[in-house]
């Protein structure tokens, strides 16, 4: 075998192996501010293979959005990794409210969006969260940053139609979706 062939292979096997992880994913990502292609590489190791990471890169779809067995957790990791900016129902403290249908960048509107600018970051204090949140963990906090929604239903984008019908805008006594069945474990 040639020596120039010898290296295509060896080139071929080591992009394989490594770093063509993100090329899986059928969606092109862009930055928010710049609209540079986002590097999905880059993400931690960790929760990158679940179920729900997949279909999302796929599909631009967020299958935990009002999964009750899910927003819990989503709760949780919203409390830890944006409340502290965002303020603790997304109303808006340092960084803008999320829990209304005015977005500083329109595509938020839509979860595509949404998880560019949470994982490339946007201006200043939004700093990209791909090497601090794990992929499914940022697709539980998208759902409940979704769920924390006080506008009219008929603008969440994000929602399928079924969940549109029966969607309620947040309150602190509307914190689970009751008229959703349970799916028992999320993911
Ligand atoms: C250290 C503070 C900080 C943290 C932590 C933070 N953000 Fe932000 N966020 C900001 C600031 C400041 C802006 C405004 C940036 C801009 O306008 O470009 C922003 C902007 C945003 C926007 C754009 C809003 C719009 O109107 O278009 C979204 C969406 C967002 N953040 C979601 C999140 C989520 C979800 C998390 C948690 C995973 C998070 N942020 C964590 C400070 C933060």
């Amino acid at each position: 075998m040639k020596r120039k062939t010898v290296a295509w292979i060896l080139l071929g096997a080591l992009a394989s192996a490594g770093g063509a992880w993100g090329a899986r994913a059928a969606l092109t990502f862009n930055n928010t501010v710049t609209g540079e292609v986002l590097n999905l590489d880059d993400a931690v190791e960790e929760g990158r293979d679940t179920a729900a990471v997949k279909t999302f890169l796929d599909s631009g779809i967020n299958s935990y959005n009002e999964n009750p067995a899910c927003l819990p957790k989503g709760e949780e990791i919203f409390l830890t990794a944006c409340s502290g900016c965002h303020g603790h129902l997304g109303e808006g403290k340092i960084g803008p409210g999320l829990n209304d249908d005015y977005w500083t960048y329109p595509k938020n509107e839509t979860d595509k969006g949404l998880f560019e600018t949470i994982y490339g970051g946007a201006q200043g204090q939004m700093g990209p969260q791909y090497s601090v949140l794990p992929l499914d963990e940022m697709l539980l906090a998208m759902a409940w940053t979704r769920h924390l929604y006080k506008g009219d239903p008929k603008k969440a984008k994000w929602l399928t139609e079924e969940q549109r019908k029966v969607f309620k805008p947040y309150s602190a006594d509307n914190k689970q979706p009751t008229d959703i069945a349970a799916n028992g474990e999320c993911g």
